[in-house]
């Protein structure tokens, strides 16, 4: 087969696209960078084109109203720019359980165009998805038109993420960096909180750390522990720099023994020269990765994912404030159910005792991330049943086995002092217990 035949330039590849058409793009850092980026050029010739993207790393234009009648744009998981659009009323989220998103939207769609950043094609005429096999493979398979934006840039990564060329239609040439996550300074607070999850964390323990500036910071703190393994969604910088420092060796995992196991990775670029032809690590489909049953055959599997706002009585809003979708459910809820069914696993939550959020009035006020009551509309990402541990900086409220009693008291007990005596009152109030 004569991959050369495959090339096309990004006019021709825009030029497939057809009014209706549904179009589904790569996860975070494999999202098709020019494709997006261009798409937004053809909106004159074309009406009612769905874009289905997930947690996009590129600044897309096709989001403004003013196109609105050629694109309207569904998303698994929002980031800034999707916020944007939703209220300006161009973008719906999909809710979903990572491990069933691609398996569920396809019961309902049919991608007419896959289309994604991938590594360059080797020698054999086989292309790596890179950075992401969320849902990829899946849409590459049941679309109807499929191309690749290749770049000698992205690592060619090992997992069930491996296309040989006949399956592809198009390849686009593409040369921009892989999207980067840039390293966040871990805080006082980050430290306090990273420091007592470390102590949860034994030696041999498979490790899981969600989205977020806090499951980052955890990691610093794991660099004393030995032989840790990785079965995780995301692949963070911090995972990478435990493996190469010798920490992560994934020695004692029951499945995928000696390799990390994830199905995306994103951080900075030390993390794709990492994963660059690297036999230690597999990014394979989210569909068995997330899959809670899965997770629990490793033992000692540790989920440490973070949460925007937690009721009394253990229920997490981690993706929506009030009705309002900030991110997603993502992988949380598959991690956490997969760590409990894990032998001596455990299902963390870690957060900030408060937020500061802007009032009414345009300023920053400070709350309490542990409230009586969620925010009407929040979505609960993560049910009160799925949460072993609490941490916040003010230390850790056990839900293993406790009563809404036992629940209330541990949880006040770790919000911040300055809100604790309103909450013990709100309990009562709205009804959580019957008397203080
Ligand atoms: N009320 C109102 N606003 C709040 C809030 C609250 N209780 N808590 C946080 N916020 C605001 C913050 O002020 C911040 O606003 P800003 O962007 O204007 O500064 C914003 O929400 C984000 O908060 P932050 O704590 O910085 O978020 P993060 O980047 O650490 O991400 C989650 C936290 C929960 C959003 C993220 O982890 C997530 O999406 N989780 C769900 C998916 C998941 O866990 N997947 C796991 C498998 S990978």
């Amino acid at each position: 087969m004569d991959i050369q035949s495959k090339y096309i330039s990004l006019e021709k590849a825009l030029s497939l696209v057809k009014s209706g058409d549904i179009i589904v793009t790569g996860l975070g850092a494999a999202e098709a960078g020019l494709f997006m980026e261009n798409i937004h050029t053809i909106a004159e010739r074309v009406h009612g084109v769905t874009i289905v993207n997930c947690n996009p790393t590129h600044p897309g234009q096709f989001y403004a109203p003013e196109y609105a009648e050629s694109f309207s744009v569904d998303g698994w998981f929002y980031a800034t720019p999707m916020r944007k659009a939703h209220a300006q009323g161009n973008m719906a989220y999909i809710p979903n359980h990572l491990h069933l998103a691609a398996g569920k939207w396809l019961y309902r769609n049919k991608p007419n165009i896959f289309v994604a950043a991938a590594s360059m094609p080797d020698e054999n005429g086989n292309i790596s998805l890179s950075t992401s096999n969320t849902y990829e493979m899946r849409m590459l398979n049941a679309a109807d038109v499929v191309i690749l934006e290749v770049n000698p840039n992205f690592p060619f990564t090992y997992g069930d993420l491996i296309v040989p060329a006949e399956k592809v239609d198009y390849l686009i040439r593409a040369d921009y960096p892989v999207p980067t996550i840039p390293d966040v300074p871990s805080s006082d607070k980050d430290r306090i909180i990273g420091r007592t999850i470390a102590g949860f964390v034994p030696d041999g323990a498979c490790i899981q750390l969600g989205i977020g500036g806090i499951p980052n910071a955890v990691a610093e703190f794991l660099k004393e522990k030995n032989d840790l393994g990785v079965h995780t969604e995301m692949i963070t910088s911090t995972m990478v720099e435990l493996m190469k420092m010798g920490v992560v060796t994934n020695k004692y995992k029951q499945i995928c023994n000696g390799k990390m196991v994830a199905t995306f990775a994103m951080g900075k670029q030390a993390v794709y020269d990492f994963l660059d032809h690297n036999p230690n690590v597999e990014l394979r489909d989210g569909a068995w990765v997330n899959d809670p049953y899965v997770i629990a055959q490793n033992d000692n599997q540790i989920s440490i994912n973070t949460s925007l706002e937690v009721d009394l009585t253990g229920q997490c809003a981690s993706e929506s404030i009030g009705s309002r979708q900030f991110s997603g459910t993502g992988g949380q809820s598959d991690t956490a159910i997969g760590a409990q069914m894990s032998k001596n696993g455990r299902s963390i939550i870690a957060l900030y005792s408060t937020a500061m959020v802007k009032g009414p009035d345009g300023e920053r006020h400070e709350v309490s991330k542990i409230v009586p009551q969620l925010q009407t509309g929040a979505a609960v990402s993560l049910s009160r049943n799925d949460v072993d541990l609490v941490v916040t900086e003010y230390g850790v409220a056990d839900l293993r086995g406790a009563n809404i009693r036992q629940r209330v008291e541990a949880l006040i007990q770790i919000a911040h002092p300055k809100f604790r005596d309103e909450l013990w009152s709100q309990a009562v109030e709205v009804g959580i217990l019957g008397r203080r």
